[in-house]
């Protein structure tokens, strides 16, 4: 590049806004509470979104339950025993570091503050990794650097930093006093533990083996930005593996590589992934790698791979005065309090990172030098909201109703949508929008026996299925037209960029 050439953004890229923008108007993510200006970190999901998000977390449940014969599931309480987020440590270390701006009050997470300042000034950095900083060293850092977000005064003058716990508190019942005090749970692996004894005898299972929980969890979030990044009410998928002592570190790496390949399996690109080593560690943690993903706002976290050690069970053991140990027939009897493998990935952070990845402003022009642009979402087919459009050519002359007639007996097996306003063209844009893999459109051929001329139709009986990522399209008999179907999402390859 000639000095001085300016590097021109692409209009065409992904970025953040973008995806916002196409996930209100299709029906993906909506601002919770839109009619009031709004509530600060929530989002609802949209018709699409509710079965995309769904997608994603049936994709997980698959591939750690049905396909790991040593998983099992379970569905725990959000309300759990106060004395559990005692035990966790929750209560006594689940905190951000905060620090409020004295000319404008404006609360800041102090370590993303740095955070988003270094990433603009990088040649600014502080001397050591930003999660090993004290908090006398983060207010030196921001009082010398970081003029306010929020109110942008030159002063730079800053409370203390100060812990923030971010566990949501609320009372059972209509007494509002210590005795009644009750959590939201800030993460949904400690039903998981306190419900360990319970599994192991109602099930027979034998260490190692692991639980799976997709549920809600709750954190009072300082901040939150990036749409559905961060929010206060989330998601997770977790597993907690119980190992036998000894063993956590090769069962620490078989579920690095096992999470990692999950990704890779519904269509991430390892290039677009980065394993970040945790310098500093929570409380309960051995080891911990979090994966993550290059979203427009740069590389985030998606899933945290935690080697939490037998800290979870024994201090439940402590604290509820049960014993959470294991005897172990097949070595010896011998008892032992198992250590724990966490993997721990956000629903919604999977859902923005499949939107992010699949999107693509793509010229679709035929003819070289001219620009004709789709916006399309190449989701894998086992993702995406909606799996066949049926598409009528037009209204009139039968076409609708045998149309209707083909969704009707495709809807058993298929999440379909049928579509009949608007031009064929217009219609698979619509669906290329919002990644429908497969639109089957239902024409004249479909239903005439015979041509005009009297002679026998061989396109008689047959469907046009078009393919969303090459946009070709294949003429299909409809009695073949499940097992097509079928076939073709389990062969999809994801298009190579
Ligand atoms: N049980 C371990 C645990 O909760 P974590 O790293 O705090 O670990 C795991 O959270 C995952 O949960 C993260 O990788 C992220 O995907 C998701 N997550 C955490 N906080 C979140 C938030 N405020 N909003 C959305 N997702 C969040």
């Amino acid at each position: 590049m000639a000095k001085n050439e300016k590097v021109v953004a692409d209009p065409h890229a992904c970025t953040l806004d973008k995806i916002i923008s196409l996930c209100k108007r299709r029906g993906f993510v909506y601002q919770a509470s839109e009619i009031y200006g709004g509530q600060a970190g929530a989002w609802d999901y949209g018709p699409l979104g509710v079965e995309f998000k769904r997608n994603i977390q049936n994709a997980w449940w698959k591939e750690m339950t049905q396909l790991h014969d040593d998983v099992v599931g379970l569905d725990s309480a959000i309300f759990q025993h106060h004395t559990t987020w005692e035990a966790s440590g929750h209560v006594g270390h689940f905190s951000d570091p905060m620090i409020d701006c004295l000319e404008c009050q404006a609360r800041h997470r102090a370590d993303k503050l740095i955070e988003d300042f270094v990433a603009a000034n990088p040649d600014k950095a502080p001397g050591k990794p930003i999660d090993t900083m004290s908090h006398e060293e983060m207010k030196a850092y921001i009082d010398e650097n970081i003029e306010c977000p929020t109110c942008h005064s030159k002063n730079k003058k800053y409370t203390a930093v100060r812990e923030f716990n971010l566990m949501f508190k609320t009372h059972q019942g209509p007494i509002a006093d210590d005795a009644h005090l009750i959590y939201l749970r800030p993460e949904t692996c400690q039903g998981i533990f306190t419900d360990f004894k319970s599994i192991v005898q109602s099930n027979r299972m034998k260490v190692p083996f692991g639980v799976a929980q997709v549920g809600k969890s709750f954190r009072n979030e300082i901040i939150f930005k990036n749409f559905i990044f961060r929010t206060c009410e989330f998601e997770q998928m977790e597993m907690e593996y119980f190992c036998k002592p000894g063993t956590e570190d090769e069962t620490f790496e078989r579920w690095r590589k096992e999470r990692w390949a999950f990704y890779l399996k519904y269509g991430i690109p390892e290039k677009q992934l980065k394993w970040h080593h945790h310098d500093k560690l929570a409380h309960y943690a051995k080891d911990a790698y979090d994966i993550t993903y290059n979203f427009p706002i740069g590389f985030e976290e998606i899933e945290g791979i935690h080697s939490r050690t037998d800290f979870d069970l024994s201090q439940h053991q402590e604290y509820s005065k049960k014993d959470m140990s294991y005897i172990d027939q097949e070595d010896g009897n011998k008892k032992y309090i198992p250590y724990v493998i966490e993997t721990s990935a956000g629903l919604n952070r999977n859902f923005l990172m499949f939107l992010c990845e699949a999107y693509e402003e793509e010229n679709v022009a035929t003819e070289e030098g001219t620009e004709d642009y789709r916006t399309v979402l190449h989701l894998d087919p086992r993702l995406a909201p909606v799996t066949v459009a049926v598409l009528p050519l037009m209204k009139k002359g039968g076409l609708a109703e045998k149309a209707k007639e083909i969704q009707h007996l495709l809807k058993e097996d298929f999440v379909t949508d049928y579509d009949v306003s608007g031009t064929v063209g217009k219609r698979y844009r619509r669906q290329d929008e919002i990644g429908t893999p497969f639109c089957v459109t239902v024409d004249f051929d479909t239903i005439q026996e015979t041509k005009d001329d009297g002679s026998k139709n061989d396109l008689f009986g047959t469907v046009t299925v078009r393919f969303r990522d090459s946009m070709e399209q294949e003429r299909v008999k409809l009695s073949d037209l499940h097992t097509f179907l079928f076939n073709a999402i389990k062969n999809y390859k994801p298009v190579e960029r």
